[in-house]
């Protein structure tokens, strides 16, 4: 878990987040132990700006992977982080209620969460099956 931790870590360094000068990073672990990594982008048309999560998640499918097994979100503290409501919906594409999500800050993590509790009685794939 802490290559996890790392990566995320890494990634909220590299943030583009001239706007709200909050940087974000998360990483994710896919179905076969490989993780990928995102910062959140803003532009300066606001609204275009993307989130950490939806980053890292894009490098995932983009390997060629269908399923998050484990993530991690930093942010630069004190307040805890938690992914907004759109990730929390883009994860679930991706991932089950049972989901870890690490909330993080730079010192490590501060509480581990599931996506179930984060999002409940949540609209899936399932729905479309
Ligand atoms: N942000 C993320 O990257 N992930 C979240 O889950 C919460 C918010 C980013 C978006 C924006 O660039 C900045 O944090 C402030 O909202």
């Amino acid at each position: 878990m802490d290559d996890l931790v790392r990566l995320a870590r890494t990634m909220m360094v590299r943030a583009y987040a001239p706007y709200s000068k909050f940087h974000v990073g998360a990483a994710v672990r896919d179905e076969d132990g490989g993780i990928h990594g995102g910062c959140n982008v803003e532009n300066a048309s606001y609204p275009e700006g993307l989130c950490a999560e939806a980053g890292a998640i894009a490098a995932l499918v983009a390997a060629g992977k269908r399923r998050v097994v484990e993530c991690a979100v930093i942010g630069p503290g004190p307040e805890i982080i938690t992914p907004c409501g759109g990730c929390r919906q883009k994860l679930r594409e991706f991932a089950g209620e049972d989901l870890k999500i690490h909330l993080c800050g730079p010192d490590g993590i501060h509480r581990t969460v599931t996506l179930g509790s984060l999002l409940p009685m949540s609209f899936g794939p399932v729905h479309l099956a």
